[in-house]
């Protein structure tokens, strides 16, 4: 994302982040708390997000799909706040518990010789073979009625299925099962509404994990951005770029290929994986009960239209939740793009062109959202002509530029790269020359507001602890990507939760009882934003969001309805 930057330029712009941040953080909380100067600041995200620890009674949960994103999960997780009991997985690549098969088991593997995926034993030790697998969701709920909540990493064309099943059950039985899934919410918007009305009669809790909503390291920049210190902000650009051009044939140690009748040579990629003997076999018979047309539709789901949303839902979502976060929490007006189907192939026939998907390979969209006193901005204002443009790529043959979004204003510059930096510039004022990536500045009050200076006071003039956790600089643990938070707020939400409340609103329409920060509503206008930006791709139209579609009770309005 910040390809033009030096490394000591790189130092620059973190060191600035850093002080600026600490000398806001410190201003907002001798104001808000009234504590005195010098005081030590509580860190963590506990404090932060406003969750508290679990007084040792985690919720005991389920993970359903143990495949990539399942085993990240299982990684982060913290079993103060959340235990898991049971696991369910149709493929036995990612479920199975095979002693001596190096591939197989993945999920439970602990050997740190084959260790794919940091496992259940890592966190749990010996006590990980009392986690119960299971195939179906079904047998696993019926026979476990312990289980308070599950966490579903599953293909996105199953995440509305499966989540309302749960909550079903749980309403069956006379106690809620709360549900943590993963994004993008669901498939299409009407799903993303069923799932909220079944959360609000079943009086379960519903999650969905957009991590960015946990990150501190984002929490941090959304204050540089609500202190106004890159004053007007016009312009942001998010991407995320990568390279799956050099397709691998088959893998050198690891389990054998399937032989699939008239199947394509096995060419794959990183969106491609290989299709497995393992799995081929045993799930040839019982893919359509389990609602998969065909192996590659389960294996290779984000590649298909009906089981995937594509670059937008899979990658894009994240960063256009992150610039409606920094835009204060608001809807886009518009989006219009182009998505190309250029590199790879559709058929496989070609051999110029190979690793057939249905998505587009590379995307390209504008979105035009409201300024801060548009009507429809965070102050609500009334200045219509007060639009900030978003752009946005992805794509899938070059890696040059990686990730991350670029906040521009015009009194300075905020970077966050990878999830992991934030590297903070300010603009050079009239008639000072100099090179504005190389400049310190900290953070001082120019007409009573905060501002960007290179002699700023608010902050410690040396280098400052960076936010998100790590020591500012090279060398310390990259910060939190959110992951774990989620989960924690997520189980708090859970332990507090009384299913009689529920969703009820005050008259202001705010929620009387705490619930996640990426619940339902939030989640479902993530996934607007990528589905609308989908169908403008595919119909080649500039399209306007309506205002219904992000209302769960309007049940009928829905951007799917245009195609
Ligand atoms: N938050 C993030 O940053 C992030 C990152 C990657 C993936 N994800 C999301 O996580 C989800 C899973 O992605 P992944 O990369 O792990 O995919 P994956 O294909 O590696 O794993 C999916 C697993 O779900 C299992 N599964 C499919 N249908 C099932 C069913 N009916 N019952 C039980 N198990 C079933 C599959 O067998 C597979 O093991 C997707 O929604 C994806 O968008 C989120």
């Amino acid at each position: 994302m910040a390809i033009n930057l030096s490394a000591e330029q790189r130092q620059v712009g973190q060191d600035n982040f850093a002080r600026v941040t600490d000398g806001l953080t410190r201003r907002r909380f001798m104001r808000g708390l009234a504590v005195a100067a010098g005081a030590a600041i509580p860190a963590g995200a506990a404090y932060y997000f406003g969750y508290k620890s679990m007084d040792g009674k985690p919720v005991k949960a389920a993970l359903i799909g143990g495949g990539d994103e399942g085993g990240v999960l299982v990684g982060e997780h913290n079993p103060e706040f959340l235990e898991f009991i049971a696991v369910c997985d149709i493929r036995p690549f990612n479920l199975d518990i095979k002693p001596g098969q190096k591939h197989g088991g993945r999920i439970f593997d602990g050997d740190p010789k084959v260790q794919l995926r940091k496992g259940f034993r890592k966190v749990y030790g010996t006590k990980a073979n009392n986690i119960k697998p299971y195939r179906k969701v079904e047998d696993m709920l019926r026979e476990n009625p312990d289980i308070e909540a599950v966490v579903i990493a599953t293909p996105l064309v199953t995440h509305a299925p499966i989540a309302i099943q749960c909550m079903k059950f749980g309403q069956q039985r006379g106690k809620p099962i709360h549900v943590l899934t993963e994004k993008l919410m669901a498939r299409t918007i009407k799903d993303c509404k069923e799932m909220i009305t079944v959360a609000k009669e079943t009086g379960s809790v519903l999650s969905v994990g957009h991590q960015r909503h946990y990150s501190l390291l984002y929490a941090h920049a959304l204050d540089v951005v609500e202190a106004g210190v890159l004053g007007e902000i016009k312009h942001i650009s998010a991407l995320w770029h990568r390279n799956f051009s050099w397709p691998e044939h088959g893998e050198k140690d690891g389990p054998k290929l399937a032989e699939i009748p008239g199947a394509l040579a096995e060419l794959h990629d990183g969106w491609s994986p290989p299709i497995l003997e393992m799995d081929y076999n045993e799930l040839k018979n019982s893919l359509k009960d389990y609602g998969y047309k065909d192996i590659y539709e389960l294996i290779r789901w984000r590649l298909y239209e009906r089981t995937g949303g594509g670059l937008m839902a899979e990658l894009g979502s994240h960063q256009l939740d992150a610039c409606s976060i920094f835009l204060g929490h608001v809807h886009p007006i518009s989006v219009q793009g182009v998505g190309m189907h250029s590199f790879f192939g559709t058929t496989g026939t070609d051999d110029r062109r190979p690793n057939p998907r249905e998505i587009d390979d590379g995307i390209f969209l504008t979105f035009e959202f409201p300024g801060r006193n548009h009507p429809n901005g965070a102050n609500k204002g009334n200045d219509k002509s007060d639009t900030v443009v978003v752009t946005y790529s992805s794509v899938s043959n070059n890696g040059f530029e990686k990730y991350g979004e670029c906040v521009t204003g015009s009194r300075g510059t905020m970077v966050v790269e990878e999830e992991k930096s934030v590297y903070l510039f300010p603009e050079n004022a009239p008639g000072k020359k100099g090179d504005a990536r190389g400049t310190s500045i900290g953070v001082t009050t120019t007409a009573g507001k905060p501002a960007l200076d290179s002699g700023g006071t608010w902050g410690p003039s040396a280098s400052a602890a960076a936010p998100g956790g790590a020591p500012a600089g090279a060398g310390g643990p990259p910060p939190s990507r959110g992951y774990r938070e989620e989960m924690e707020d997520f189980a708090y939400c859970v332990r507090s939760w009384d299913p009689k409340i529920g969703y009820a609103t005050t008259s202001d329409g705010s929620f009387v009882q705490r619930l996640p920060r990426c619940h339902g509503k939030v989640a479902m206008a993530d996934a607007i934003i990528a589905l609308t930006a989908n169908i403008a791709m595919k119909t080649r139209q500039r399209i306007e969001f309506k205002h219904d579609w992000f209302e769960p009770e309007k049940k009928d309005a829905v951007p799917e309805a245009m195609v």
